[in-house]
């Protein structure tokens, strides 16, 4: 057993199903690697969702590929796969999908949109740790997995991430972008007598002390997915009768999921809006999320821009309660309690 916190840390990422991963500084350093390791030229063309962080998308603005942003499904607010069939062609290079709340992607109809593999398909899993699809952890299904520990994750060690590399002919150039684009691996295992500068690259790698909170959590993986996904049913429970009422709608949610959000939407943008001001109001952390990338004033002025009505649509209606590892009864009752007193059910 390794005694380093890198190496423990790599070690349970590994006995987890993570093929080949790295330590970063954080899920957006990952990204950035990911889009180096992609080597995109122009002409390439990257289809990723719209309903996601900006660091999904971000890194992609130093490479000469051009963005086209896919719909996301009504039922989960994961990417479509329709909307990636519509939008594939012969200069797609990479697919990028982003599991929101932890719910996987639809990946078998993803992977099968892959072309034998000449499409790239990266799963952005930073909401995802402790996840799985089929059994298999969310981030280590695709190409390259890419994960994330900040404070709001189900597993954080303040600031982190991991870039997680399933594809074996991808486990040297990802050792060298780590590497800030020197061949030190090499250099480590013998193969060079001194390393040098190669190629592009970040500086990976996580703080030592970040590293031993990592250890940590990751060893209490199991204890803290099933904590979430506790808080998670607790919150689907209460409001049931809420959701039978037709007066709010829930994601079709997996088994697999690892509770990281816990949101529902409203049956129009006005309501919403009023319940949003409401709980506010008394004190609930309660909020809307990401707005559409497709529609930021980046895509606009390059032209990603092209309407996407699933997400539009999404993104006025949806509202998140406050979910953390530490929540008590207590205070998921209170939440329950206003957003049925919002909608005359007590
Ligand atoms: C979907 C998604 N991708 C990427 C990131 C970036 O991760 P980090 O904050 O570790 O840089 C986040 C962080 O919130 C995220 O939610």
């Amino acid at each position: 057993m390794a005694h380093n916190p890198h190496q423990r840390s790599l070690a349970l990422l590994t006995a987890r199903g993570f093929r080949n991963p790295f330590l970063t500084p954080s899920g957006t350093a990952a990204l950035e690697a990911t889009a180096l390791l992609l080597d995109l030229q122009p002409g390439d063309e990257v289809i990723l969702p719209s309903f996601t962080f900006v660091s999904t998308a971000l890194p992609f603005l130093r490479t000469p590929a051009h963005l086209r942003f896919a719909d996301l499904d009504r039922e989960t607010l994961n990417i479509s796969p329709e909307s990636v069939a519509d939008l594939l062609g012969p200069k797609t290079r990479a697919l990028i999908v982003m599991h929101y709340g932890g719910n996987p992607c639809d990946m078998d109809r993803l992977l099968a949109l892959q072309k034998g593999g000449r499409i790239a398909l990266v799963e952005d899993a930073a909401h995802a740790m402790g996840a799985t699809y089929r059994g298999r952890p969310l981030g280590a299904v695709g190409d390259v997995g890419i994960l994330s520990f900040d404070p709001q994750k189900n597993v954080s060690c303040g600031e982190g991430g991991a870039l997680c590399v399933n594809r074996p002919e991808w486990d040297g150039p990802a050792g060298i972008i780590c590497a800030l684009g020197t061949n030190r691996e090499a250099f480590e295992r013998g193969e060079v007598s001194e390393y040098t500068w190669v190629g592009p690259g970040i500086k990976a790698g996580l703080a030592e002390s970040a590293a031993h909170v990592l250890v940590n959590q990751l060893e209490h993986l199991d204890t803290i997915t099933r904590q979430r996904r506790a808080i998670w049913r607790r919150y689907a429970e209460g409001l049931r009768a809420l959701e039978a009422r037709g007066d709010i709608r829930f994601p079709k949610f997996s088994e697999e999921s690892n509770g990281h959000l816990f949101y529902f939407l409203a049956s129009d943008p006005a309501t919403r809006n009023d319940l949003l001001a409401v709980l506010n109001r008394e004190g609930i952390e309660a909020k809307t999320h990401y707005s559409p990338l497709h529609l930021s004033p980046v895509s606009v002025a390059r032209g990603w821009q092209a309407p996407l009505e699933n997400t539009e649509w999404a993104c006025r209606r949806i509202i998140r309660l406050p979910l953390h590892n530490a929540m008590t009864e207590a205070e998921q009752a209170r939440i329950i309690e206003s957003v049925e007193r919002f909608f005359g059910a007590r």
